[in-house]
């Protein structure tokens, strides 16, 4: 369910434009193909050249911002489709000084057209949208024209972290990884009873696990 609008929405989005650097909406794909690409480097985004770690659907950033805080040598980039939550983000990694992270407004179906090939070290998806209805199944991020755009970004050898409470969309995506030449290096249907100490929960993960759902987990790699 898409959240409500934000009061002057695009007058906080303005005062952030430092933080929020790609706004675009799907219109974008309506361009020729060769007018479509506006490609940033990591060093354009971060003035220097540590890993870079992506985070798609980052809602409200709990995740990308803890991380970020824990690892200032390494660069968080955040994509999210709903301006209305991504504001919320945005606003935080203002309030904490990040210089670390950089965030996107935009579907991670242009991701192609913004990033340089192989230039991403490690992806989370953290409890995407899960389009349980069959004829919605190509919105799914696992759905294999997304991890065809996950292969041209990352580096060789980069790891997908995917987390979710939904169990079918977790058997959908391990089959779509292992159909579309990813191998599953981890896999847990109860992240939590395994207690991993380096587990950062998201806002959605906080909320699942409060209820006492399992929460899936798998890492996958593209075969080499
Ligand atoms: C269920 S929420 C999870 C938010 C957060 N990752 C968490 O775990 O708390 C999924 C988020 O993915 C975003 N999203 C869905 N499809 C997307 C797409 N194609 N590109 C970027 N973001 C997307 C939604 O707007 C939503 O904020």
């Amino acid at each position: 369910m898409r959240a409500r609008r934000k009061k002057h929405l695009d007058e906080r989005a303005d005062n952030i434009r430092d933080i929020i650097v790609v706004q675009k909406t799907s219109e974008h794909l309506g361009l020729p193909e060769c007018e479509r690409y506006d490609v940033k480097t990591p060093f354009n985004l971060f003035s220097n050249d540590n890993p870079v770690e992506l985070e798609i659907g980052c809602g409200k950033g709990r995740f990308i911002i803890e991380k970020a805080k824990a690892n200032k040598n390494v660069n968080y980039l955040g994509v999210e489709i709903q301006l209305n939550v991504l504001i919320t983000c945005a606003e935080k990694v203002r309030e904490e000084g990040l210089e670390n992270v950089k965030l996107f407004n935009c579907g991670a179906e242009i991701l192609k057209y913004e990033l340089p090939e192989k230039s991403i070290d490690k992806l989370y998806l953290n409890f995407s949208c899960p389009y349980p209805k069959k004829q919605y199944a190509n919105h799914r991020l696992t759905y294999y024209s997304f991890l065809e755009i996950y292969k041209y970004l990352l580096k060789d050898g980069a790891e997908i972290h995917f987390k979710t409470d939904n169990d079918d969309f977790f058997e959908f995506s391990e089959n779509s990884f292992i159909e579309n030449g990813f191998e599953i290096v981890y896999k847990t249907r109860d992240l939590h009873a395994e207690n991993p100490i380096d587990n950062v929960m998201t806002e959605y993960e906080q909320k699942f696990s409060s209820l006492g759902k399992n929460i899936n987990k798998l890492i996958a790699k593209v075969k080499l």
